[in-house]
């Protein structure tokens, strides 16, 4: 049937009440686009620890795989830091990436001019920016051999080793390529080639991959370089393709240009059933207290009408109501200055659904 399905991760901490903001979002908007879809709540991270004594039970795992798409808040906290490795509520996203086969994750970095000011860069440097990381999310060092920490010889050691193999280069470069079409046409491959071998692999594979695209021009940039340029020239990027580490660090670095790292959403993509969550994580510091910024998950609930549920229309309205919202002066804590209107995570969720057209 043409009822769509999607599964809500809440997860921990300020998880449950942006996810509560943006299904809201997400189903007036669905409504006011003529649709609808069902949902079912599902637990992953802490609170799957608490209620099941693992981080990923295989009925969320289920229903990920059936659903049309996942919305999910974020996981992990420090009541659950202290676990066995193998039972942290971050192994849950690690796990649903793997097992739905997320490899790539899409993260658009975009300025809204209502918020070019609230950047610590100045104003005309933000301005410019309107960058996609491409972050390569089924590999490297947060999947290779892993030793936690053990005395050998006398002196206590640990290791994790980072593999990629071609064909996880070539796709994820691929789809950088193809995203980069439609945009101004130019992808950064951010690596360290100058000293990791599988950089080196990445480099050259991405080199070739790039010969297929004649409209895209691709170049190459050391990860510490970029980690300068993000803030020196941000303007100057367009897509950037780069591995699952540097891409998790570059993305929260470049969170900073938008003004929040609670504004920036994600689309992890793959080749079945796609899963949105904000880059964020679970905030313990501000938990409970309706002070989370929302637009970061509600914005990702826009990329899952766009990719998953073929509804372009309630994807804009969510995406130019955010855009409204801000312009009419409604600010969360973490993007509060004198002047304008602070609120709430809910009644954020409210203004944005007040601007739904
Ligand atoms: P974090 O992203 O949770 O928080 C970093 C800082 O940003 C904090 O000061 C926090 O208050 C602020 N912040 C984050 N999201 C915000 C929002 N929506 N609105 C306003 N402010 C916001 O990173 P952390 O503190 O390093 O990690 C906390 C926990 O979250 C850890 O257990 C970590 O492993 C986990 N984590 C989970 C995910 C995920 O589930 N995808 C992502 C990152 C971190
Ligand atoms: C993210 C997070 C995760 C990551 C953690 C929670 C495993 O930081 O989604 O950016 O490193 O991928
Ligand atoms: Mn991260």
């Amino acid at each position: 049937s043409s009822s769509k399905n999607i599964v809500i991760i809440p997860g921990d901490g300020i998880g449950t009440e942006i996810t509560a903001a943006a299904l809201q979002v997400a189903q007036a908007a669905a409504a006011q686009s003529g649709s609808s879809f069902t949902y079912e709540t599902k637990q992953a991270g802490g609170a799957a620890i608490d209620e099941y004594g693992i981080p990923l039970p295989a009925e969320t795992i289920e229903a990920c795989r059936k659903a049309d798409g996942v919305l999910l808040g974020a996981v992990g906290g420090p009541q659950w830091d202290h676990v066995a490795p193998e039972l942290r509520a971050e192994k849950a996203i690690l796990g649903l990436r793997k097992e739905l086969g997320l490899y790539a994750n899409l993260r658009p970095i975009k300025v809204f001019p209502a918020l070019a000011g609230q950047s610590p860069l100045k104003a005309e440097i933000v301005s410019a920016v309107n960058i996609l990381i491409v972050r390569e999310l089924n590999g490297g060092i947060y999947y290779g051999a892993r030793q936690e920490a053990s005395v050998v010889n006398g002196v206590e050691q640990a290791c994790d080793s980072e593999m990629y193999s071609r064909p996880e280069v070539e796709r994820i470069v691929r789809l950088a390529c193809r995203a980069a079409i439609g945009r101004k046409g130019r992808v950064t491959s951010v690596d360290k080639a100058n000293v990791l071998a599988t950089s080196r692999l990445w480099r050259k594979v991405a080199a070739e991959i790039a010969q297929d695209f004649s409209e895209v021009e691709l170049s190459h940039m050391y990860v510490d370089n970029c980690a300068m340029q993000l803030v020196l020239n941000p303007g100057n990027f367009d897509v950037i393709v780069t591995s699952n580490l540097f891409g998790d660090i570059l993305s929260d670095e470049a969170a900073v240009l938008s003004g929040s790292i609670g504004l920036l959403p994600s689309a992890s993509l793959g080749d079945g059933t796609g899963l949105y969550e904000p880059i964020h994580g679970s905030a313990p510091d501000i938990a409970g207290q309706g002070l989370a910024n929302p637009l970061g998950t509600i914005l990702s609930a826009a990329m899952l009408f766009r990719y998953s549920l073929s509804n372009t229309q309630a994807a804009i309205m969510i995406e130019q109501a955010v855009e409204q919202v801000l312009n009419d002066g409604y600010r969360t804590a973490d993007i509060f200055q004198p002047g304008f209107t602070k609120v709430s995570t809910e009644e954020m969720g409210r203004q944005v659904i007040a601007r739904l057209r």
